[in-house]
């Protein structure tokens, strides 16, 4: 598909554009979701060379897991990148948890939904605030060790907490919200995660849908709690720039901006989510679209004030 990125210090290679899959099974999250389309969004994207697959038990609590593990029974798992996270605890009413018997524990829950004998990346999903988080990490690197996970995770870490849990060098990769209208990590985080040769997956690259060009001045109360009027009102702006270059690269606006993450070499996998295959079918070809160095940087301008 594309070219090959290796995660972190692990043996973990993957590719560039990956699936986000909680509308696969995250009937907890999202209403009127159907298990079937969530399956067949996922083999979409494994028939069409999607690699990596990012899941997690919260996203239907264990059902998003459990749809990926019949589905990959029938495609080769040595070529799927398979990544989840858990740290809510249902006996703390969905608290973080790192405590490293819990998070064993919940390593061996996931390979069972699954149905595998080995998870690519593990992620800690969220931080608690009582476990030491190189203590939390050293756990993972036994499962490592062990051969249950291949490549070390966090997700939603302060950079304290991530050089915290970094203490022995022993963290692979990073996921934390960014996409075009959201870019404090670039500031905040990027520069310790490439000096510590740590790999970086944005979550909400679409940032919920937005990022694709189909809501409009009218749709600002579904964004309300991100946004103030004007900073809507900026993006829609920022879009409507987007919507030139796509147009005139005969694209869509949601693939160009995809475009723009795959260009960016602090980026390690994007992973779009999808609530059907036609929305998989459709970001993949964001693998076609080249930026300029021109259209990069208009781009770049055009949403500097999320910086
Ligand atoms: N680590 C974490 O804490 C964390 C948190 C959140 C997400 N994640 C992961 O990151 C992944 C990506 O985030 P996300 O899925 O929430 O947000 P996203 O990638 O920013 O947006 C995905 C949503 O945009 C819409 N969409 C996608 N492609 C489209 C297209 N071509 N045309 C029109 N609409 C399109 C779909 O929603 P509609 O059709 O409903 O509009 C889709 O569900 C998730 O799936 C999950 O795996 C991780």
């Amino acid at each position: 598909m594309t070219a090959s990125v290796t995660v972190g210090k692990s043996a973990v290679t993957t590719t560039k554009l990956g699936l986000g899959t909680n509308k696969v099974g995250g009937h907890n999250l999202f209403a009127n979701l159907k298990d079937e389309d969530g399956a067949a969004l996922v083999r979409q994207a494994l028939d069409d060379g999607v690699v990596m697959i990012d899941t997690a038990y919260m996203y239907g609590l264990g059902r998003s897991e459990e749809i990926i593990g019949q589905v990959l029974k029938d495609y080769d798992r040595s070529k799927i990148v398979l990544a989840t996270k858990a740290a809510q605890d249902p006996e703390r009413d969905y608290q973080a948890n790192n405590d490293p018997a819990f998070l064993k524990q919940a390593v061996e829950d996931a390979l069972q939904r699954l149905q595998t004998d080995y998870i690519d990346i593990f992620y800690i999903h969220f931080p608690d605030d009582q476990t030491p988080k190189d203590e939390a990490v050293a756990a993972l690197n036994e499962l490592k060790q062990a051969g249950k996970i291949r490549a070390i995770g966090l997700s939603n870490f302060s950079l304290d907490q991530i050089k915290e849990a970094n203490k022995n060098q022993q963290v692979d990769i990073v996921e934390d919200h960014y996409s075009l209208v959201y870019r404090a990590a670039e500031q905040a985080e990027w520069a310790y995660l490439q000096d510590n040769d740590i790999s970086f997956v944005p979550y909400f690259p679409l940032a919920s849908g937005l990022l694709t060009g189909k809501y409009g001045p009218d749709d600002y109360e579904k964004f309300a709690k991100q946004f103030t009027r004007p900073a809507y009102d900026n993006i829609l702006t920022g879009l409507s720039l987007v919507k030139k270059i796509a147009d005139r690269e005969n694209v869509t606006v949601a693939q160009t901006i995809l475009a723009w993450y795959l260009a960016n070499p602090a980026i390690t996998t994007v992973i779009p989510g999808a609530r059907n295959a036609d929305q998989v079918r459709s970001n993949l070809q964001a693998l076609t679209v080249s930026l300029s160095a021109d259209d990069y940087a208009a781009i770049d301008q055009a949403f500097a004030d999320f910086k």
